[in-house]
């Protein structure tokens, strides 16, 4: 059997070579020499000398897999072999992480930076040619660069992120292993009765994380919080009595995330029915993921299919047709189906028709839905169809037109449950879709 270690040589050879592919296409068309990368830096808080939690760059960490390391820089210019200005300092005061011996270091030239304001002396000479990517456009600007994070070369990039290589698969999948596992932990937490907080805590621990250590702040809701679509407040009080439990929650390895949501019911109920429904809708959707659609009918297909389970379930007294014509079904489901998935959750590119980033909108009846691109092989994805009981959707419902559509009764006695979000992951490859989620074995 190979190792993870053995896999992760083996592919990442590929990785590198079509990222020199891409880099050296770009710089020709945009007639430029190189690209240098900035991984970032530690930004303080207002009139204090703490730092926020430090975001690496995705454009550093889609070349490797260094996510906590600030002032470093690589230089690309699609054919030498990549150079990383890897920084260490002498610092007394904080903990220097030394360059771990690894399956990547031999793709760079690795030159050690040891006091972050000397950078200049390893970048090249002539900054002219010379493109900056990062988010510290004043350090940029006093290092000489002219072209700062130029919109077509990084349009050009961010529509081929979507490609993503095997390299990237096998880190996804690992990243879903960790999540996968979290989210079995925090299920057990739930079904003894603990708390938000505690189910939080169960959650990091299962899997070794501290609370910067997901790639989004994950989403653990009780009851009626599970309406809250970015909940996140994490009581720590336990409630009354545990009805229904959703979390939205991942992992990053190498930084790459999974996003995963599941929602359970405490009882064997009219909710649990209604998951079990959902979760048969959402599996169906998986399926009709595949080269070649459009993401925008795969949304527009489950949005009408929501429509036939608020009917089925007597939520409403039209059928889906007419229901989705009233519209009245983006008031239980009023976000997109998913989104690309990779270096960042909302991965980018989502909207580009084509490499020079031409925007494609989603349609104006779905303006919360993420991508509007053509499904192809080797691009990753999240189907995350939902169903909620929001009271201030509702309550705009209710004093539509359209209020006499909706069975209030049936919909009223599920309000404190709040609602259901299942969400998987999903590399689309050419002839068959692999549900990274579900191989997992999570249910
Ligand atoms: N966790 C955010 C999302 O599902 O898109
Ligand atoms: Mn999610
Ligand atoms: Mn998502």
């Amino acid at each position: 059997m190979t190792t993870l270690n053995e896999n992760l040589t083996k592919l990442f050879p590929a990785h590198i070579a079509q990222l020199q592919q891409m880099t050296k296409t770009a710089l020709s068309r945009e007639n430029l020499e190189g690209i240098v990368i900035h991984s970032g830096q530690e930004i303080k808080a207002f009139l204090d000398d703490n730092s926020y939690p430090f975001k690496v760059n995705p454009h550093f960490k889609y070349w490797l897999p260094l996510i906590d390391i600030p002032n470093s820089w690589l230089v690309v210019n699609g054919e030498d072999k990549p150079t990383l200005i890897y920084y260490q300092p002498i610092d007394f005061w904080h903990k220097v992480t030394p360059l771990q011996e690894s399956y990547w270091n031999d793709f760079f030239t690795i030159k050690i930076l040891t006091k972050a304001s000397d950078v200049d002396k390893l970048l090249p000479y002539d900054k002219k040619g010379f493109a900056y990517i990062g988010s510290h456009i004043e350090v940029a600007l006093a290092l000489g660069f002219e072209a700062i994070n130029p919109e077509p070369l990084l349009n050009y990039i961010h529509y081929h992120r979507g490609y993503k290589s095997k390299y990237e698969h096998e880190c996804i999948r690992q990243s879903s292993m960790l999540a996968v596992k979290a989210h079995q932990a925090a299920r057990h937490a739930f079904l003894q009765g603990d708390s938000e907080y505690d189910i939080q805590q169960a959650y990091l621990k299962s899997i070794g994380y501290g609370n910067n250590d997901t790639p989004y702040v994950n989403i653990v809701a009780l009851n009626k919080n599970c309406s809250i679509l970015h909940y996140t407040a994490l009581d720590k009080l336990v409630p009354q009595v545990h009805q229904s439990f959703l979390i939205d929650a991942g992992a990053n390895f190498n930084g790459y995330a999974a996003d995963i949501t599941r929602t359970y019911s405490y009882k064997n109920d009219k909710f649990a029915e209604l998951i079990a429904r959902m979760d048969q809708l959402m599996l169906n959707a998986v399926s009709g993921l595949k080269p070649g659609i459009s993401y925008v009918d795969l949304h527009i297909e489950t949005y009408k299919a929501i429509g036939e389970v608020l009917r089925e379930f007597n939520f409403i007294t039209v059928d889906a047709d007419t229901a989705t014509e009233s519209g009245i079904i983006s008031s239980f489901f009023p976000h997109g189906l998913g989104h690309h998935l990779g270096l960042q959750v909302h991965d980018v590119g989502g909207f580009m028709a084509d490499e020079r980033g031409t925007h494609v909108n989603a349609p104006a009846e779905h303006p919360f839905l993420r991508t509007s691109r053509t499904v192809e092989a080797n691009q990753v994805f999240t189907i995350e169809p939902g169903l909620y009981f929001i009271d201030s959707l509702l309550a705009d419902l209710k004093a539509s037109a359209n209020s006499d559509q909706v069975n209030w009764k049936n919909v009223n006695a599920m309000r404190g449950f709040g609602g259901i979000r299942i969400e998987d992951n999903i590399i689309v490859h050419k002839s068959h879709n692999e549900n990274i989620t579900r191989d997992l074995g999570l249910i």
